[in-house]
């Protein structure tokens, strides 16, 4: 049993980084808010995967969104190396408006962020990345808040994902 997947059931994202001809895509669960003002993400990303090296050189990425409907192509994301594996997926890569890395047509939100920090904790680097455009679905993320009909993804283990059902819990002393 590993310690992290006591952390499980974790949402699945997608990472783009590179441009043009190179531009790639790989599956990310270990991704976090550091901050919100300035607005910061981080995200864990050993240095073996091609995504590292593309962000090292550009200082870019973007974070997309998945939904249940991209489980195909959020696996072979995961799964298969390098820039070639995008040819063999159904996502459409659309220029992003603020960095070079690519957005990602079908997903329910695209981050795009440029790297202010990057530091090696034992076998990933967590690159540090400021927010400096986003875009979303508006039937994803109505009056602000996730839509969880729209079927957002997260990760229990190898090839195990779930999604959540419309079943909101409240604590008793809410206020609003
Ligand atoms: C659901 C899922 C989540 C993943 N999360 C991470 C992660 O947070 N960090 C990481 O370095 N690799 C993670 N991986 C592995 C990479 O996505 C995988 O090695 C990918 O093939 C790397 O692609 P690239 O070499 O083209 O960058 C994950 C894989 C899957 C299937």
């Amino acid at each position: 049993m590993r310690f992290y997947r006591l952390l499980y059931p974790l949402r699945t994202y997608l990472i783009t980084s590179g441009r043009g001809e190179e531009s790639n895509v790989m599956a990310a669960d270990w991704l976090t808010v550091l901050s919100h003002n300035p607005p910061l993400v981080g995200v864990a990303i050993a240095p073996e995967r091609y995504t590292h090296k593309l962000i090292m050189r550009y200082g870019e990425f973007v974070v997309s969104v998945p939904s249940t409907e991209m489980i195909n192509d959020v696996w072979v994301a995961g799964t298969v190396s390098g820039p070639q594996k995008v040819k063999g997926m159904k996502v459409t890569f659309v220029p992003s408006k603020e960095v070079s890395a690519p957005s990602i047509k079908e997903a329910l939100a695209n981050i795009e962020c440029r790297v202010i920090d990057s530091r090696s904790y034992g076998d990933h680097t967590l690159f540090v990345g400021e927010v400096i455009n986003y875009t979303f679905r508006r039937d994803a993320f109505p009056k602000g808040e996730p839509n969880v009909l729209q079927g957002f993804l997260a990760h229990i283990a190898r090839s195990k994902f779930v999604t959540f059902m419309n079943k909101v819990i409240r604590p008793q002393t809410r206020k609003d």
